[in-house]
């Protein structure tokens, strides 16, 4: 069998690495690269600590609107597919490489496997939870990472093809947390010390395509008066300067403001942070399965369990809350990783494709 996979943001490389490895013992796989995100320490950095195969095929789709990036995938997507006529296309989580993909499959009635299907935050305002939701309503194969998005499929009447396979991010982690306490030497290149500083993610539309929110974040950071180490996301580091307020995080003592970090250096700089704040879906679950307090920047979360077990807080991008979260917020129990798998996800997709 011929497996395409398209991929092309962040994420998206962390999650195709267990599979990948997998899917290879058994099937053909042929990588499409869209391009979506293209700076190394986007991109590259992901396939050579986490020895992804090269890709067979780079788009070079690069940024843009929604609907101009979205297509130029959709257009270039197809001419792959006519070509190399795969058995099924395999998409993960919710970007617009996921629903490039998926659409571009379906209509030349290839099918489709998403892994990380089912996940809902119930506004559609966010770009991601339009593609997830398309994505998944054209999905032969749906892997569940959770229960919970099993239930989301099941009460959109969609039940023929639903996997709960626990989630792959979940064995990336486990796979890599120990060659990153190995390897990385990040701690000490910045100069922390184990639980004495937080460490801030902040990339989501919602939060950085808004100057007010962005805004808000920032001086709750600054006025925390807590070590803030903030990888930022190259749109966050955008918008930091048209704001004007690039100066202002520069300026401050308490924030230690990086370029984004690779996967193991991101690892150890979770596991040993005092608390983290994002507005990222896999830092709220690495957050969890590392056992750190996570505080989350947006209203909402597809990771329901992290917040039911009391590990991770919602304080949207309102100052007071963030504060507050930062002085206040204690985990109330136990974490429940079985929640997310036994780490065999992956093992788990492959044996069903099979
Ligand atoms: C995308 C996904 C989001 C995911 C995130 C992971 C969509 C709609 N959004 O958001 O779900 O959580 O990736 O990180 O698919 N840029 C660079 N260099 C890069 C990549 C991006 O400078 O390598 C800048 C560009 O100015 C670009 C902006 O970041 O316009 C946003 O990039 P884009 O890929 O459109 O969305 P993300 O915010 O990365
Ligand atoms: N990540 C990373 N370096 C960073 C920030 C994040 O390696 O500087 C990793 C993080 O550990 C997680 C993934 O990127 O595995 C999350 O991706 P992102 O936050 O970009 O997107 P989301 O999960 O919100 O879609």
């Amino acid at each position: 069998m011929k497996v395409v996979t398209v991929v092309g943001a962040r994420p998206q490389f962390i999650k195709m690495a267990p599979v990948s490895r997998e899917l290879r013992k058994y099937f053909d796989e042929i990588i499409v690269h869209t391009g979506q995100h293209y700076d190394y320490e986007m991109d590259r950095i992901f396939f050579e600590e986490l020895s992804i195969p090269e890709p067979d095929y780079h788009l070079g789709v690069g940024s843009g609107s929604h609907g101009y990036q979205t297509g130029e995938m959709l257009k270039k997507i197809e001419e792959v597919l006519i070509k190399e006529k795969p058995d099924l296309v395999l998409v993960y989580g919710d970007t617009n490489s996921t629903l490039a993909g998926a659409l571009a499959a379906v209509k030349l009635h290839i099918k489709v496997a998403h892994v990380e299907a089912g996940l809902r935050s119930f506004d559609k305002r966010m770009p991601e939870e339009v593609n997830r939701v398309l994505t998944d309503h054209v999905s032969d194969y749906l892997f569940a990472p959770t229960e919970t998005a099993v239930e989301n499929l099941y009460n959109e009447g969609i039940r023929k093809g639903v996997y709960l396979t626990g989630d792959v991010m979940y064995d990336a982690l486990l796979s890599n947390i120990k060659i990153a306490q190995k390897k990385s030497r990040i701690l000490e290149e910045l100069g922390l010390k184990s639980k004495k500083y937080l460490l801030a993610t902040v990339h989501r539309a919602e939060n950085t395509d808004n100057r007010k929110n962005l805004e808000n974040i920032i001086e709750a950071f600054i006025e925390s008066n807590e070590l803030i180490v903030f990888p930022a996301h190259p749109r966050t580091q955008k918008y930091l300067k048209a704001y004007n307020l690039i100066e202002k995080v520069k300026k401050a003592e308490n924030i230690l403001l990086i370029n984004p970090v690779g996967y193991l250096d991101m690892l150890v700089l979770e596991e040993n942070a005092r608390k983290i704040l994002t507005d990222s879906g896999g830092v709220q679950k690495e957050a969890y399965f590392l056992k750190v307090p996570c505080i989350t920047l947006r209203e909402k979360t597809e990771w329901v369990e992290t917040v039911e077990d009391g590990w991770n807080i919602l304080v949207g991008a309102d100052k007071e809350k963030i504060i507050k979260a930062i002085r206040q917020f204690e985990p109330a129990g136990e974490t429940y990783t079985y929640k997310f798998g036994n780490g065999k996800a992956s093992k788990k997709i492959v044996k069903i494709l099979i």
